[in-house]
Parts: C-alpha cells; sequence; structure tokens
C-alpha cells in the first residue's frame, strides 16, 4: 500500500515538473493545429527512482536518521563557518577534502617560518549539516542506483600524524574508511615551538626525557586543560595504528580489524534506538550474533562483553592513578553524566582533559575548568586579577615523555568508548605499555 502511494506521489511529481517545463516556454494560446505522429514509448519515468524512493530504502533510512547524531548533534552547526573543524563536522568541506584528496601534512610557512596544518578547506565550503548526500556525494548525479555509492573508501593518511600513518581497514571494500576519515584523533602541535605536528616517536624512545617544564626554555607546547587528540579516537584504535607504542607487550590486533567493517556493528538490523542508519552500536548485538560471527553475544555475556570490558577500564583506572604527581591527578574528573561522554568508562569519572586551572568568565563557553588544580601557563588577558593571582597559588604542572605518551594514549583508549570491544589487543598492550613506562607494575 505504502508502495503505491509511493509511486503516485513521485509519478505526479514527474508530471508536475515535466508540465512546468512545458508550460514555462508558453505565453499566450494560439490556433490549435494538426496532431503530430506518436513519439516512441520512452522509458518509465518513475522506474529509477522507486529503486531508492521506496519504503524499505531512503525512506527507511531517513525514519532511522532521525536518531542518530549525526543529525541531531549540534557541531555541524556550530562549526559551520571553520575551514579546520570543517572537513570533519560539515557536508560541503567533507565532500571537499574527500574530492580533492587534502592532504594530512604539516608545511613550512616560510614568512613566519612556522608550520601550517593543509588539512583545512576554502572558506567557501565550511557549510552543511552531516546528511544522506555527506556519505552518498552522488545523490540525483544520474537517478541511477549507483548514485548511493559512498562518498569515499580510500585508506586515510592520519590527520594525527601529519599524514606519516595510514589507516586502511579493508574488510567489505574498505567501507569503514569513510567513517575513519572523520572518527579519527587530530594532531597535538608544537604550539609553542615551530608549530609543527609534535614527534609521538620521540616520546616513545626516550621516555625519560623532560616533555615540559614551566621554568625550562625550550617547550615544545604549553599543557591547557584542553590538551587533546580530540574525540574521534576510535578508527585510530580500531586499525591499532597511531598510538604512542612505548616498548613492552607486543602490538597486535583483534579479529575485528581485519574481519569486521564498523557498518557489521554500527549499521546492524535496528533493536531499540540503535542499528540501521542510526548508527549506534548501543546495546545491538544482532551484528556480533550476524555472518557466523558470534553466536550468543549480549550484555550478560562474560567472555564477550563483561570481561574484557572490565580488564580495559581496570587498566585505564590504573592509568588514570598513576598519571598523578604528588597525588594530584594530571586528567581531570567530570562527575556531570550529562557533559561527560565517557562517564562509565572509568570508575573516577576522567573525560580525558587535563586537570588545570582554567576559569568561567562566559558561563555558556564550554572550554573552562574553573576546578583544575595545576596552575594555567597561558594565563588569558580575559581573567580578573583575583583569577591570575589564584593561579599562581596552585602547584605548576611538569611532564615526561613518559608521562605525555600516557597521556596521549589515555585519550586515544577512553573515548574510543569501546573498553575495548573495537580492538582488545591493541588497546590493552597501549595501556599496559604506558604503565610500564612510567614505571609501574603490571596489573
Ligand atoms: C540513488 C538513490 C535515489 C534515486 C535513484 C532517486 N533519488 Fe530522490 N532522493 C534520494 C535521497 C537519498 C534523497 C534525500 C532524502 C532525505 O533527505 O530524506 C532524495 C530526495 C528527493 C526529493 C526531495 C527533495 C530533495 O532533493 O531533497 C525529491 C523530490 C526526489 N528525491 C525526487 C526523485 C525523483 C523524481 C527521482 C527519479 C527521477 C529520484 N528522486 C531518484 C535518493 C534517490
Ligand atoms: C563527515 C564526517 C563523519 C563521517 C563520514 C562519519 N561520522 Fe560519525 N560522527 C561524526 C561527527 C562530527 C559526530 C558527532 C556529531 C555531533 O556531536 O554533532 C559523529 C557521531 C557518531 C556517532 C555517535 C557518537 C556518540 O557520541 O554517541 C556514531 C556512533 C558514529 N558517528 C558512527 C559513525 C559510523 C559508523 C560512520 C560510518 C558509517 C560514521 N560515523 C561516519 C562525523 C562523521
Ligand atoms: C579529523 C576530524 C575532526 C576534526 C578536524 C574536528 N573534529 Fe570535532 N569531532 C570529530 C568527531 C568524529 C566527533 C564525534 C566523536 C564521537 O562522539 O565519537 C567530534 C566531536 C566534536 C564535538 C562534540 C563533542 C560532544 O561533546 O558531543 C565538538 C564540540 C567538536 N568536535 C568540535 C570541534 C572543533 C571546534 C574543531 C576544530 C577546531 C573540530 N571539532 C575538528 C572529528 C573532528
Ligand atoms: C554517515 C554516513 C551515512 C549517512 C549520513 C547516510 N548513509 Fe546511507 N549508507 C551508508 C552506508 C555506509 C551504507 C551501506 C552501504 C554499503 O555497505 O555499501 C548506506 C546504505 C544506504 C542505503 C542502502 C540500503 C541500506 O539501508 O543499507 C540507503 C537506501 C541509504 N543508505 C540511504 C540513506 C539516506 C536516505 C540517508 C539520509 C537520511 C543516508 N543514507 C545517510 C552511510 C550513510
Ligand atoms: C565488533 C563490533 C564493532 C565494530 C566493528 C565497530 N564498533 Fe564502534 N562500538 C561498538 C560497541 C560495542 C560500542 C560501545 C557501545 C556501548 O557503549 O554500549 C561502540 C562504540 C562506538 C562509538 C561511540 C558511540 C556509540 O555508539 O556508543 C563510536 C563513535 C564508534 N563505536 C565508532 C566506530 C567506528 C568508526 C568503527 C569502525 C572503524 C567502529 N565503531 C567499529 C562495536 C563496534
Amino acid at each position: 500500500m505504502k508502495r503505491q502511494l509511493t509511486l503516485v506521489t513521485l509519478t505526479t511529481l514527474v508530471f508536475f515538473v515535466l508540465g512546468n517545463l512545458l508550460m514555462s516556454g508558453c505565453t499566450k494560446e494560439g490556433p490549435a493545429g494538426k496532431d503530430g505522429q506518436d513519439g516512441a514509448d520512452g522509458a518509465d519515468g518513475t522506474a529509477s527512482c522507486i529503486t531508492c524512493h521506496s519504503p524499505d530504502g531512503i525512506e527507511i533510512a531517513a525514519t532511522q536518521f532521525q536518531l542518530s547524531k549525526h543529525s541531531w548533534g549540534g557541531a555541524a552547526f556550530e562549526e559551520a563557518g571553520n575551514t579546520t573543524c570543517g572537513p570533519c563536522h560539515v557536508s560541503e568541506a567533507f565532500k571537499y577534502v574527500c574530492q580533492f584528496g587534502t592532504p594530512a601534512t604539516f608545511s613550512l610557512n616560510t614568512t613566519t617560518n612556522r608550520y601550517v596544518n593543509d588539512y583545512v578547506v576554502p572558506a567557501s565550503v565550511t557549510y552543511g549539516e552531516i546528511t544522506c548526500s555527506t556519505c552518498h556525494s552522488s545523490i540525483h548525479a544520474t537517478y541511477g542506483p549507483d548514485d548511493l555509492a559512498l562518498t569515499t573508501v580510500a585508506p586515510v593518511p592520519m590527520s594525527m600524524w601529519g599524514g606519516a600513518k595510514t589507516i586502511d581497514i579493508k574488510a567489505d571494500g574498505g567501507r569503514s574508511n569513510l567513517c575513519v576519515k572523520c572518527h579519527q584523533p587530530r594532531p597535538l602541535t608544537a604550539s609553542a615551538g615551530d608549530g609543527n605536528v609534535l614527534d609521538y616517536n620521540a616520546l616513545a624512545s626516550n621516555p625519560g626525557a623532560v616533555f615540559y617544564d614551566a621554568a625550562a626554555s625550550g617547550n615544545k607546547l604549553r599543557p591547557a586543560y584542553r590538551t587533546h587528540v580530540h574525540y574521534g579516537s576510535v578508527g585510530a584504535i580500531y586499525a591499532g595504528v597511531g598510538g604512542v607504542e612505548f616498548p613492552g607487550v607486543a602490538y597486535e590486533n583483534s579479529v575485528h580489524t581485519n574481519i569486521a567493517s564498523c557498518q557489521d556493528c554500527h549499521m546492524a538490523p535496528m533493536q531499540g534506538r540503535a542499528g540501521g542508519h542510526t548508527f549506534s552500536a548501543v546495546s545491538n548485538f544482532n551484528g556480533c550474533n550476524a555472518d557466523g560471527c558470534h553466536s550468543n553475544a549480549s550484555a550478560s555475556s562474560d567472555f564477550l562483553w563483561n570481561t574484557p570490558r572490565a580488564n580495559v577500564k581496570a587498566k585505564l583506572d590504573a592509568l588514570g592513578a598513576a598519571l598523578a604527581i604528588n597525588g594530584v591527578d594530571i586528567m581531570n574528573r567530570n562527575p556531570d553524566r550529562d557533559h561527560n561522554l565517557w562517564y562509565n568508562n572509568t570508575t573516577n569519572r576522567y573525560d580525558g582533559y587535563l586537570n588545570i586551572y582554567d576559569p568561567i568568565n562566559n558561563p555558556s563557553g564550554p572550554d573552562t575548568n574553573p576546578g583544575g588544580v595545576f596552575q594555567n601557563p597561558s594565563p588569558s588577558n580575559s581573567w580578573s586579577q583575583a583569577q591570575k593571582d589564584y593561579n599562581l597559588t596552585l602547584p605548576k604542572l611538569t611532564l615526561t615523555n613518559a608521562q605525555m605518551g600516557a597521556i596521549i594514549n589515555f585519550q586515544l583508549c577512553l573515548r574510543d568508548y569501546s573498553l575495548g570491544i573495537h580492538n582488545y589487543k591493541y588497546t590493552m598492550a597501549l595501556l599496559q605499555n604506558s604503565l610500564t613506562a612510567l614505571g609501574q607494575n603490571a596489573i
């Protein structure tokens, strides 16, 4: 019944459009002419439309998409107009970096003598909510079924590494690479130095060296509350590429990395609020139990769910505790369940930011941390004198390479969300080897 309704609607639409086209050249009626010859039958005007415009095609996808954070999340609106944030947050910018292959490299600007991140787009394409055409960029290009092709499946040079490492998840024709193009970490830069991307390998190979000391010269960056590798760490952890790889336990990947794609679990048949074009995997085990992969995965399965997740949580808890100076946490705690997306992933409710003072002057701004305990090395001109004075009473932060690398790994593994479901082996190795680098025994 619904299918018929769609057919009728589209037929009407096509006739309406054609009708308008024919009418548009007509100014006034002349005398009636002789009937012409019948033309040959044209192709069925609605057949190609129906391949997509059917109840179980785009209509159901669009209904599911209402539950996707891609659709209801505010970031596409907030980051509109921003040439650096655009490639992952706004539709036209994403399509631009895919079409033109914008490099993830850093280049030296010889005028300022500082490095700049090349992963930017022109201001003219910094708009557009994430929607159907973001991922299916050819919609209505030919009105044929190929129009649903994915915008990209190409390997993804990592922004965090200035393009020095690449993620290529090969399962199912590389369709995960579409997701990873956005769901990847962002670079930390030598913002107090030459602006270049940090040398993460140096952190791993020389863990004892001082990375930051307010009293020393040559610091690469001044740590801030928001010194972080951003939120989309999943791509790196899933692929097992791009952590700060301290020596120790071998870095290996779980089978998921080679045989599964993001879509297998995140676009599985619907269950509650998850599956299909909601892109959510929360409380939906349909993907796990499909294609002969697992047979009884569920939230009550100790072997497949509770035990691995508890193990990763214990490691995150241990690393959070080890990242402390004189008993004061370096990592920030945020017990606000509504604002800490990773609330459930550690006992102490870490959010991956640093425990650095950053007072509120703009109550609606998210970038502040008035309860931060370490002294802010970059006090802002907008602070009150009382805030500047208070800041000076706080203890100063110092960091070794081991601590800086461990902070990055903590952020990557916490913000991967899945507590090891994405790639248990790589997650456990990164966390354990970070603990070892900090001089902690295995837990
Ligand atoms: C390859 C799949 C595909 C084909 C084939 C297709 N469409 Fe669409 N169409 C879409 C998608 C996807 C949307 C966006 C739906 C949404 O935003 O909910 C859309 C939206 C529309 C809209 C709403 C306005 C708009 O542009 O957002 C109209 C009208 C439309 N299509 C007409 C047609 C007609 C007429 C045909 C056949 C000549 C056709 N479509 C063939 C996928 C397709
Ligand atoms: C154009 C970039 C882009 C692409 C491509 C993309 N995502 Fe996203 N995704 C985002 C952004 C940005 C958000 C957060 C939106 C917001 O907060 O407004 C997000 C949110 C999500 C969320 C919700 C996370 C949460 O905090 O609950 C899931 C799950 C997700 N994406 C999975 C996927 C999967 C799976 C794919 C591939 C099929 C994919 N995404 C492709 C950019 C993208
Ligand atoms: C390399 C891709 C990428 C770039 C560049 C990027 N982001 Fe994001 N961002 C993401 C992804 C992916 C998410 C969603 C992660 C998730 O929820 O799993 C996200 C989430 C967010 C969120 C939502 C967090 C929340 O609490 O829901 C904000 C705000 C945000 N980004 C701001 C920015 C700003 C500002 C910039 C530019 C300075 C930026 N992003 C650049 C990929 C990116
Ligand atoms: C975040 C990326 C993303 C967005 C946004 C997105 N899609 Fe998809 N869509 C996919 C992927 C991935 C597939 C699976 C294709 C494959 O495996 O080749 C898919 C498949 C489809 C299919 C084929 C049948 C199915 O459900 O698997 C339809 C129809 C479809 N999408 C319509 C839409 C419509 C309509 C919208 C907007 C409301 C939309 N898509 C938005 C990524 C996306
Ligand atoms: C083997 C199944 C599986 C695969 C494959 C998978 N995920 Fe997940 N993902 C999960 C599970 C399970 C969670 C945690 C859900 C929860 O918290 O209950 C999750 C969580 C997430 C989240 C946080 C939002 C949410 O839905 O909870 C994002 C974003 C995400 N995954 C993106 C990806 C991306 C991108 C890929 C591909 C690179 C991917 N996932 C591959 C199972 C999977």
